[in-house]
């Protein structure tokens, strides 16, 4: 598959599962979707709670599918959300990624009235903490 192809279909799944999000207090619904290094798109979407620092990002509730599905690694993943600026992780959604994902995978923020925006997770979170400064 091209890159084409493939982002085409995270945009639709990252479409189908924003139209799923709970989000009743921001009303901006997201939807992420993970290609997952064993060929699987996970997706999730965001999960408010009416306390609200309770809430779920939609990335995260991607990586949560993911994990459950059995995959470790994330290849590439694209969000979704309204307006015309790209959606872009939020901090803490960055550095989750990174758990899961080389500085040199991409992410494709899109405000799916805009232009998608493609960026490495480099170029969102650099100079990064992640698994490999911690002692095995
Ligand atoms: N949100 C996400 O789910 N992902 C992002 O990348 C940006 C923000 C959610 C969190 C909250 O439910 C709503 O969007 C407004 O911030």
């Amino acid at each position: 598959m091209t890159t084409t192809n493939i982002d085409q279909a995270l945009f639709e799944a990252a479409e189908a599962i924003r139209a799923k999000a709970y989000a009743p207090y921001s009303r901006f619904h997201v939807g992420a979707a993970i290609l997952a290094d064993d060929g699987k798109i996970y997706a999730g979407c965001n999960i408010e709670n009416a306390a609200y620092p309770q809430g779920n990002c939609a990335e995260a509730s991607a990586i949560a599918a993911m994990i459950a599905g059995g995959a470790r690694r994330i290849t590439r993943i694209y969000v979704t959300g309204p307006g015309s600026a790209p959606v872009t992780p939020c901090g803490g959604c960055r550095q989750r990624i990174r758990e899961f994902a080389g500085l040199d995978v991409e992410i494709i923020s899109h405000g799916v009235e805009g232009q998608p925006l493609v960026q490495t997770l480099e170029q969102l979170l650099p100079h990064s903490f992640g698994p490999e400064y911690l002692p095995k």
